[in-house]
């Protein structure tokens, strides 16, 4: 068995040894004695009975060091923001870093935080959004970051789901060369939610000021400068981290929770395992912190590990140019890259030969690691050509907050095959199974499940929805964890994901639910009925589509409703869901039971071949809707 497969197997085979034994890269205040705890079954539970601080873990400990640490790195870059947007470039060491964080925790603390409450950030890529996290992660607060792409209405969703103590913004963000005001969002999300957090707290960016409102909202500078710093408050390992809120096949989002405790353990074991990085490493996650990705590898992973990272606020092209990842890598000497394949695409369209690439030095880099969508050949071929380093596509999800497939460069690099997202990864038990349950032949396309136990980092449970979670997660095969992916395993064990098998779209690498944006186009009055699949796209991956029934006697002009359309998508749900199509059609396919065929109009909208269903109601409407989509959009 060649290092990979050993440790897989070994992870599955004792699981409790695999994962007590790094557990001990983890500083507790009380060790745990409990590793695997089966009590809280379905779901498993790790660690139970110990108590850690996980800001403790990612700042203090590489500060001051700790009962049984033997490495500290005060002095070291921990946080680099690179803004190209702004023009500028800051660092804080370890120290300074846990610095800041102390005072804005008091801060927090002096505005009521405590153990348990909830505080949502609504922040675009500043720094002061990574120290907000950890400030709560050090008061045994409960984070919930929402993406600053989102609109109100979604914001509105969350903010009463989470029903924060304090919500954190700011006064703008940047998106490219505009200036993107946040607190007209923010306080257009307050007069649409019923929950009322306590106080809000606004980050003055110099690009725009925001009005406060006297009595709730707070200055962070005056805030932060007026507080005292706070130390770590000890919590259970089981004890929530955060909640982030990701796209389910409703409108309504799943708040899915991350515990302290299994959480550090399982991203301080990936660094090194998945990703080949150790203390004293340059890590670069081009993500958002708004998604599972900026969680883990933005912030919490790299630190946990003594690492330095990367908040990147710019874009892979246009600010100002396609070098903008290039000119990241030599200024910090990233040693690996971690993004999604859009990006690369963008990177490509704008300088095919990557002529710019030769204007820097990019020979620390080691990895470039892609995930968020399927990374085709083609862009996978066209990265590893031009940065001549190996290119891993792997494959996970905010549910399991760290790698499900990879090609864990750290244990052994394996060969890569274009197309798949490697082998399943220690800890992750991952198989293909039928409508039944029963695992398919190897190369045959199914159901992705995961098998329980589930390791640690997996999400516990939905906030405030015990209920939902079993239900989404593992009722439908007993025993095993259902993904929302479909694809197949060959037979040397490598995973290929096709895509989701729900009403789940990836546009760009940002996860979104074409259930909500049917809750808005349908709220029209002059549609009937609706429906939004995602349709293949060059650039995003996935781009969604509008089919729109209208109600009878309606006199509509049709552009004219689809540009009412994508208006109000755009403002209720936001820009980031690139909603810029929409097709009248007379009707929607169905099956004899009314169910819409999404997975049907997608082939047909792909230009894919298709089986007739046979459950279809009336098959004469697919060549009618064919129609309708091959004309111009
Ligand atoms: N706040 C506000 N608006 C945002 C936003 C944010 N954080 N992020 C995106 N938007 C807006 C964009 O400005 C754009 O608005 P527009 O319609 O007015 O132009 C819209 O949402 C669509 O955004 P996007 O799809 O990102 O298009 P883009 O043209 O701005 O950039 C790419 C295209 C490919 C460069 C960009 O999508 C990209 O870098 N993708 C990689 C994504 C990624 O890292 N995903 C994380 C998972 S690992
Ligand atoms: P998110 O929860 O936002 O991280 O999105 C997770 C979803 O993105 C997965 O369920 C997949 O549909 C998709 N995804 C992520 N990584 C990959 C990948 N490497 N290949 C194919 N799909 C991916």
């Amino acid at each position: 068995m060649g290092r990979h497969a050993d440790q897989h197997a070994r992870s599955l085979s004792d699981p409790e040894g695999f994962w007590g034994e790094a557990a001990t890269a983890i500083h507790w205040d009380t060790a745990p004695t409990v590793v695997l705890d089966r009590v809280a079954e379905p779901r498993e539970q790790w660690f139970t009975d110990g108590r850690l601080n996980t800001c403790f873990n990612a700042l203090d400990r590489w500060v001051d060091g700790g009962d049984g640490v033997d490495e500290v790195r005060p002095d070291q870059a921990a946080l680099v923001h690179h803004s190209p947007v702004t023009d500028t470039v800051r660092q804080w060491t370890y120290r300074e870093l846990r610095d800041e964080v102390a005072r804005l925790a008091g801060a927090l603390a002096g505005l009521g935080v405590g153990a348990g409450d909830t505080v949502v950030i609504y922040m675009p890529m500043v720094p002061e959004a990574a120290m907000a996290m950890l400030a709560c992660a050090r008061l045994g607060a409960i984070h919930s970051v929402v993406f600053g792409g989102f609109a109100p209405r979604e914001l509105a969703i969350r903010i009463d789901d989470a029903r924060p103590t304090v919500v954190l913004s700011a006064s703008c963000g940047i998106e490219g060369s505009t200036v993107l005001p946040y607190k007209p969002l923010l306080d257009a999300a307050l007069d649409r939610a019923e929950h009322e957090p306590d106080h809000c707290v606004v980050l003055q960016r110099p690009q725009e000021t925001a009005d406060l409102v006297e009595g709730r909202d707070r200055d962070w500078a005056d805030l932060v400068a007026a507080a005292e710093p706070v130390n770590c408050t000890s919590v259970g390992a089981t004890d929530p981290l955060y909640v982030l809120y990701t796209s389910g096949t409703t409108g309504t989002p799943k708040g899915v929770v991350r515990d302290n405790g299994s959480h550090a353990v399982a991203l301080r074991w990936s660094m090194p395992n998945v990703y080949g990085c150790g203390p004293g490493d340059v890590f670069w996650a081009a993500s958002d912190v708004g998604w599972v990705v900026g969680h883990s590898y933005i912030v919490y992973a790299p630190l946990l590990t003594g690492c330095t990272t990367i908040l990147y606020e710019g874009k892979p092209v246009g600010t100002p140019d396609a070098a903008a990842f290039w000119r990241v890598v030599d200024d910090h000497d990233v040693k690996v890259l971690f993004t999604a394949p859009t990006a690369f695409r963008a990177i490509r369209k704008e300088d095919p030969e990557a002529t710019l690439l030769a204007e820097h030095d990019t020979s620390t880099l080691t990895h470039l690691f892609l995930a968020g969508e399927r990374t085709d050949p083609n862009t996978l071929e066209w990265a590893q050509a031009v940065l001549g380093v190996p290119v891993v596509d792997h494959w996970w999800q905010t549910e399991t907050g760290w790698p499900v497939v990879a090609n864990c460069v750290g244990i052994e690099l394996v060969d890569v095959k274009p197309g798949s997202a490697g082998l399943p990864v220690p800890g992750w038990d991952v198989r293909v199974v039928d409508v039944d349950g029963n695992d398919v032949a190897a190369g045959e396309t199914g159901a992705i499940v995961l098998r329980q136990p589930l390791p640690p980092g997996m999400l516990p449970t939905l906030w405030g929805d015990d209920q939902r979670f079993l239900d989404s997660y593992l009722t439908a095969h007993p025993g095993n964890y259902l993904t929302g992916d479909g694809g197949f395993i060959d037979t040397d064990g490598y995973v290929s994901i096709m895509g989701r098998i729900d009403d789940v779209i990836n546009v760009a690498g940002h996860r979104l639910s074409t259930g909500a944006m049917e809750e808005v186009v349908a709220a029209h009055d002059a549609v009937a009925e609706c429906a939004v699949i995602g349709v293949a796209d060059d650039l995003r991956g996935q781009v969604p589509l509008g089919l729109v029934v209208l109600t009878s006697g309606a006199d509509v002009d049709p552009d004219e409703l689809a540009a009412e359309l994508v208006a109000a998508v755009r403002a209720d749900i936001g820009a980031v869901a690139v909603f810029r199509r929409v097709v009248i059609v007379d009707r929607l396919p169905k099956t004899r039971s009314g169910k819409i065929l999404r997975r049907t109009m997608r082939a047909i909208a792909d230009g894919e071949d298709y089986a007739l269903p046979s459950t279809i109601d009336d098959p004469a409407i697919l060549d009618e809707l064919g129609e309708r989509l091959a004309a111009p959009a």
